[in-house]
């Protein structure tokens, strides 16, 4: 049995699709459980950018079965967008299938997600504003509409009207706006969008056991990070789904016995979109040459992301709640030419120091980082081989590894395939 777990052991943004593109190359399936058009990974191919929000990159690969499973949310239009720019590109979606038990994105939840964060004023969560909290809410309220349901035309159409006469009062008695929308648009749209997607819709749950039972190699592609956790992460300032290892058991439909391999995606420093305390974060000089050097703007929203140093009490947490049993260190060629270089081993929280990352972010907000200054390098990206690396990046690599307790396997030092070092 051959499967792997990727997922992101920060925030997000860790350089996953690199990763994965690498580990699709020899995988025969590729799994996505969780998350919607929220996610964003750029992928380049022999100098072409792909950039995919929905569909697993593995696409690429002809002959890779590439599955949307049940624990992932869909925008149907966003979905088919995607689909279209491969078809341009000349790359087949043969392989692509999609869960019969995924639930809908839904044109109300886009407009709820934007409504919601803007009645939050100062207070809002910075999402992507694709719909996805919404979506998941009412997953959890059971008043979703799942892929199945777009399949049968009077039980879609039912729902959505119930749907729509309730968030039309929400949108309009709790929230004071114009917007409303007509139920009657919407299934004529949808109808358009079943028809184009019936082909690829089935039960991932069998494809995905069938392909464990038969040995495959499998991957199961995360998105977001482990502190974008629904319960994880820094709530609230989180996604409403599951990032971690966990998630993939019920976003995929298998059992965690399936699971052989569990990779955490690092980068060398971190990053964050959106709001909320973030210790080792770096305001001048440093954090932006991060930002420029690493391109660290959103995919999905173009946002500049907020850098900081190496976080090894975070590392940690995700080593531990998603069992980590290897560690992917990504772009550590950033840090080249940067000078001495900080890595914080703790929190430091009126005096008490701790390792373990707190669940109230009034205490995050109070820890103050612990750092260790280790000596920076220069020039990493030509380097193809862990031995040629200079002392003080495999020094660095060392200490990631013990701090957080799972070794480091692959060493980023550049953003193209090839510029990846497997570390033995
Ligand atoms: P949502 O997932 O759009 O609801 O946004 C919730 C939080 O998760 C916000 O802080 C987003 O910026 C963050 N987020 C969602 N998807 C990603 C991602 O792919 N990378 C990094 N942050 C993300």
């Amino acid at each position: 049995m051959s499967t792997k777990v990727i997922i992101g052991a920060q925030w997000g943004d860790e350089g996953k699709a690199k990763i994965i593109d690498i580990l699709s190359e020899e995988a025969e399936v590729v799994i996505r459980s969780q998350g919607g058009n929220n996610a964003g990974h750029t992928v380049v191919v022999d100098g072409k950018v792909y950039k995919f929000h929905l569909i697993p990159s593995g696409i690429l690969y002809p002959g890779t079965k590439c599955i949307v499973a049940n624990g992932v949310v869909i925008d149907p239009e966003g979905m088919l967008k995607e689909i279209d720019g491969l078809i341009i590109e000349g790359i087949s979606i043969e392989n692509l299938r999609i869960s019969e038990r995924a639930h809908l994105v839904m044109p109300y939840h886009k407009a709820l997600d934007g409504i919601t964060e803007e009645a939050r004023g100062n207070e809002d969560i910075g999402t992507t504003k694709k719909g996805i909290g919404p979506c998941y809410m009412d997953k959890a309220e059971r008043s979703g509409i799942r892929v199945c349901d777009l399949m049968n035309e009077e039980l879609f159409a039912k729902k959505v009207r119930e749907n729509v006469i309730i968030k039309n009062k929400i949108i309009k008695y709790v929230y004071d706006k114009d917007i409303q929308f007509d139920a009657e648009e919407i299934i004529k749209d949808y109808r358009g969008y079943a028809k184009r997607l019936a082909p690829y819709i089935t039960d991932t749950t069998v494809l995905a056991f069938e392909a464990i039972k038969a040995d495959k190699k499998v991957l199961f592609e995360g998105a977001q990070g482990t502190l974008l956790d629904l319960d994880l992460g820094t709530y609230p300032y989180v996604t409403s789904s599951h990032p971690v290892t966990g998630g993939v058991c019920i976003g995929s439909g298998i059992g965690p016995t399936a699971i052989d391999e569990c990779i955490g995606v690092m980068k060398g420093y971190i990053t964050r979109v959106g709001k909320g305390p973030f210790p080792t974060e770096l305001f001048g000089e440093v954090g932006d040459k991060i930002r420029d050097v690493g391109h660290e703007f959103g995919t999905t929203t173009g946002r500049p992301r907020r850098c900081g140093w190496f976080d090894a009490v975070i590392g940690e947490f995700a080593v531990r709640t998603s069992g980590l049993t290897s560690i992917a260190l990504n772009k550590i060629d950033v840090l080249s030419d940067i000078g001495p270089i900080k890595i914080c081993t703790a929190y430091n929280k009126n005096g008490v120091i701790t390792k373990h990352f707190p669940a109230s972010l009034e205490e995050l907000a109070k820890c103050e980082p612990v750092y260790e200054e280790m000596p920076g390098w220069g020039p990493i990206d030509h380097m193809r081989t862990y031995e040629e690396l200079p002392a003080e990046a495999k020094a660095f690599i060392k200490r990631v590894e013990d701090l957080c307790g799972a070794k480091v396997t692959m060493v980023g030092v550049g953003p193209n395939r090839n510029q990846n070092i497997n570390v033995e």
